[in-house]
């Protein structure tokens, strides 16, 4: 079982941590008011919330869910901190990239600088289905994620099995890109297909 430190304490913190907490792994928020955002803990089992540095200190992975704006200058001030660390970025830029020429995980890993090991995941994945794996079809949900190191991705789609989500590896950290603009389009059909309800997710049938 992995020490998992997930920055953040919104609605995708909690629900990832909630999730890996039910299968054993051990939850440490980092947050910017870890005093303020002490309740959280007693939602997750098991779960602190500390500030970054304490969180990020013998953390195996780091979860960085803060809002993009908030990325890559996380990525810059800790650098020390991610280096050698699985970093799972699941942050998604919207309209802040000025083209799609490279993508918001990848600005994330040239922040860490040397050994980065930064994986994108779950950006399409909206928070409301994170403990609703299997849709009321009994179809179970994908989570595409995107990374350079065969062993990051290994671990990343254990963490996304333990989930009881299906992965579906999506090639090299550049189709995070792809993965970028999927998360545009994904909003647009949930609005037009489900009246932005939120549960919408991206299939793939092989
Ligand atoms: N919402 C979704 O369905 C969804 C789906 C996929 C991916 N995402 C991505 O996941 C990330 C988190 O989304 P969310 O919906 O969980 O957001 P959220 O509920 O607003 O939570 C974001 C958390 O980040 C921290 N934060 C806020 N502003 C910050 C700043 N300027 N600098 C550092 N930390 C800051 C806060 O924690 P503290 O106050 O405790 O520090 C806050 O609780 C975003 O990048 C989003 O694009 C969201």
């Amino acid at each position: 079982m992995a020490r998992i430190a997930i920055i953040g304490t919104g609605r995708m913190a909690q629900g990832l941590g909630r999730g890996w907490a039910r299968v054993g792994h051990t939850i440490i928020f980092g947050s910017r008011s870890p005093e303020r955002k002490a309740h959280i803990a007693a939602q997750v089992e098991g779960a602190q919330v500390a500030d970054p540095p304490e969180a990020l200190d013998g953390a195996d992975i780091v979860v960085i869910a803060i809002p993009y704006e908030a990325v890559e200058s996380f990525a810059h001030d800790y650098s020390l901190w991610l280096q050698g660390k699985l970093v799972i970025d699941i942050s998604n830029p919207f309209d802040h990239l000025p083209d799609n020429r490279i993508s918001g995980a990848e600005i994330t890993a040239r922040a860490i600088g040397s050994d980065a090991h930064v994986v994108a995941a779950f950006k399409a994945n909206f928070w409301q289905t994170l403990l609703e794996p299997v849709d009321p079809s009994g179809v179970v949900r994908d989570v595409h994620f995107a990374g350079d190191d065969e062993r990051d991705k290994q671990i990343m789609a254990q963490l996304i099995h333990d989930l009881d989500f299906r992965p579906v590896d999506c090639g090299p950290l550049r189709n995070a890109r792809v993965l970028d603009a999927m998360v545009s389009l994904i909003v647009e059909l949930d609005m037009r297909y489900a009246a932005g309800a939120r549960r919408a997710s991206w299939k793939l049938l092989d």
